[in-house]
């Protein structure tokens, strides 16, 4: 099938290792019938040659942004306007940065300013460049401004590490690629989904309150996987500082009693409920309407149950959606888990084990294992975006067996 048959595709490259694999994408690429044109980056050439990606393009490679011979031909701007794709793979830290402040230095920065075509990256680099905040603010900045950010995995890396910065593989960019141009092949088109995310804040006083470690990262990763494949996702957010991914409708809330009454609104109209907020479990059984003072050396505050969301969701008789819980669990996970899942009456429950440092509560990576009532399924240790999306595919699969 050439599914790709006439896209104009610009295959961006520049300074990683997992610039070798940009040989094999573009053959994929051009089996489904794309026209690729190679830009690289001076980096990009230390690890593949122009002459090979003019190979398996069979198009002229462009690399200067000030040659008379190259803008004799196709200029930059006339390039810029060819195309109906830029994928930028890898997307080294370095072009991330340069790209997320509107540099135009050399040929690829230039084409990303000048083009009105999508520009999507799929990021590569050591998991530790990755993790670094300058990193991860910029893949945010171009996140909120429609960029499409593909990937990374977490894995072995080239320079030993293992981690987030992997670049995704051809095959799976080429997925990506196909999803672009084909929404209406998306398998989740025509349902809804609602996911809860992020910490639950119990005031004390006007300044004080309880909370947790949540960041909300793999409940926005989970909306952003099912709006991907045309899922309607409307996300239930606690008190977070993420962007709202593309196509996701959110409500902010604070406190877990804010939190069931928009859950339990928003639970009869869709088909797949997730709870992976992490819920206070209790909350002051008196707010004070003034900061407490310090009179004395201890301080008592009674604290009083607050709703479970995800058991009056799974408890509802009339358009009960089909209902995915989280556990975070610090030991016998397993066990707990399995409990939860009875306890609770959920479909599915994804466990988690927190006391792991590097994945659960505000990583960048977890791993799960999910049960249900008659089997187990480990998700191992990813970055949250892809395992979100090896979630979302699996929670569907599950879904569809009960319709
Ligand atoms: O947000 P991140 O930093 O990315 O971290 C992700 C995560 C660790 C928070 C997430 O993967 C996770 O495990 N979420 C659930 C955490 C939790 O509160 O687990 P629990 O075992 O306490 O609760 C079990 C289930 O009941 C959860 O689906 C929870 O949303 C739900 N619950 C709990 C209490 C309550 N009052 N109402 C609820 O709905």
């Amino acid at each position: 099938m050439a599914g790709l048959h006439g896209k104009k595709i610009i295959l961006g490259i520049s300074g990683g290792i997992a610039a070798y694999k940009c040989a094999e994408l573009t053959r994929r690429l051009k089996e489904q019938g794309a026209q690729v044109r190679v830009v690289m980056t001076n980096g990009a050439k230390a690890f593949i040659t122009p002459l090979t990606m003019q190979a398996v393009s069979g198009e002229p490679v462009s690399d200067d942004l000030l040659d008379p011979a190259a803008e004799a031909a196709m200029g930059h701007i006339e390039l810029a306007k060819w195309a109906d794709l830029i994928l930028i793979a890898p997307a080294s830290a370095d072009v991330i940065a340069r790209v997320a402040h509107g540099f135009a230095n050399d040929l690829l920065s230039t084409l990303v300013l000048a083009t009105d075509a999508p520009v999507a990256l799929a990021p590569a680099m050591n998991q530790q460049m990755y993790k670094a905040p300058a990193t991860q603010t910029n893949l945010d900045l171009l996140n909120t401004r429609g960029f499409l950010l593909w990937g990374p995995n977490a894995g072995d890396q080239a320079c030993g590490d293992v981690g987030p910065g992997r670049m995704k593989e051809p095959h799976e960019l080429l997925h990506e690629i196909q999803q672009h141009f084909q929404p209406s092949a998306q398998p989740l088109a025509g349902i809804s989904v609602c996911i809860t995310a992020g910490p639950t804040r119990e005031a004390l006083d006007p300044v004080r309150y309880i909370t947790n470690h949540s960041s909300g990262k793999m409940g926005f990763a989970l909306a952003k996987a099912a709006a991907d494949l045309g899922a309607k996702v409307d996300l239930i957010a606690g008190p977070v500082q993420l962007p709202t991914p593309a196509n996701v409708t959110r409500v902010n809330v604070q406190s877990a009693c804010e939190m069931y009454k928009a859950a339990l609104e928003q639970a009869q109209q869709s088909d797949i409920f997730i709870g992976c907020a992490a819920v206070a479990d209790y909350r002051a059984a008196d707010v004070q309407s003034q900061k407490i003072k310090k009179s004395s050396d201890t301080l008592s505050i009674e604290l009083v149950k607050n709703p479970d969301i995800i058991t009056e969701v799974a408890a509802l008789t009339s358009k009960r959606p089909y209902t995915i819980g989280f556990a975070a669990e610090t030991q016998d996970v397993a066990q707990y888990a399995k409990d939860k899942l009875k306890r609770k009456n959920l479909d599915l429950i994804c466990a988690n084990n927190v006391a792991i440092q590097g994945q659960g509560f505000n990583a960048d990576e977890n791993a799960l294992t999910i049960y249900w009532q008659d089997g187990e399924e480990d998700l191992p240790l990813a970055a949250k975006s892809t395992l979100a999306q090896t979630l979302i595919a699996f929670i569907y699969q599950k879904y569809q067996q009960t319709t």
